[in-house]
């Protein structure tokens, strides 16, 4: 794997241009964010990544893999896995068995050792549960372990639904909006297992989100977007000083959380 890298992608909505010819790399090993005002184009760009959106144009490339035009399971087979803006783990069905549902296609043995029990499964089944544990740990979760998901903190929910995500081991993760609703105890939480997910387990991020300190702070190499265009690509020091990331952002004044 050499990262996620897209080019020249484009989709129109009607008379929208959600995304004009843009180009996005997500390296190995990196932290990307991307940043831009309401309505620039950002989750159609990670939709259009995890191959909910058809783009009309472009190529979407993870290391030698074409992604483009795949659909999303497929997509997610390849490594490639999505946490939506205002996506919300299952409720009614407990902490742990949340992450475990995020590992199911990865269960050895098949069907048959599930429901005979075979003792390869059973062992199987103790590792992912250890697994699982350890997702939550990093989390900070694993108090909650053995709690019903719908009894969580909104905050608390959305850790869940990043580990359930990287229960699927992905080589690239995007998320759309993490830190969204979340008060500065959690973002720092959100901050060091987003490091971890780089550090200790190799994966390239995308990290999409309005909370300028949250993505500025994480960030290994930042994209900034405007009315569906790239304005400026670069480390967190240079898109700071960037004239047309300033302009975008101060045009909008306060509108933009
Ligand atoms: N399914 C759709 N049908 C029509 N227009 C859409 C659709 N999805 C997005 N758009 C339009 O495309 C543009 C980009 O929207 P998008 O949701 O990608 O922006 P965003 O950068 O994620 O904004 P936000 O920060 O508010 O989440 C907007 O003008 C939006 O109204
Ligand atoms: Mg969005």
């Amino acid at each position: 794997m050499t990262g996620l890298a897209a080019t020249a992608v484009s989709k129109r909505y009607g008379g929208v241009h959600a995304l004009r010819d843009v180009n996005l790399s997500i390296p190995e090993r990196a932290i990307v964010g991307l940043i831009g005002p309401n309505g620039a184009g950002k989750s159609t760009l990670l939709k259009s990544l995890a191959g909910f959106v058809l783009p009309d144009a472009g190529r979407i490339m993870l290391g030698e893999t074409d992604l483009t035009g795949l659909n999303p399971s497929r997509i997610a087979r390849s490594r490639l896995v999505t946490t939506f803006q205002h996506a919300t783990p299952i409720a009614g069905l407990g902490v742990l068995d949340n992450v475990l549902v995020g590992m199911t296609e990865k269960h050895t043995g098949g069907l048959l050792a599930a429901l005979f029990g075979t003792p390869g499964y059973r062992a199987s089944e103790r590792a992912q549960r250890e697994r699982a544990r350890g997702l939550l740990r990093s989390f900070g979760l694993e108090q909650l372990a053995g709690l019903d998901a719908g009894g969580l903190s909104f905050g608390q929910l959305r850790l869940l639904e990043i580990a359930r995500a990287v229960a699927a081991e992905p080589l690239v993760l995007l998320l759309d909006e993490p830190a969204a609703g979340l008060n500065r105890l959690e973002i720092d939480r959100m901050t060091e297992a987003i490091r971890s997910l780089r550090d200790e387990h190799g994966m390239s991020v995308l990290v999409v989100d309005h909370d300028v300190p949250f993505v500025f702070g994480i960030s290994d190499r930042i994209t900034a977007m405007n009315f569906g265009r790239v304005i400026a690509e670069g480390t967190p020091d240079e898109i700071e000083a960037n004239e047309a990331v300033r302009s975008a952002y101060l045009s909008l004044d306060g509108e933009n959380s």
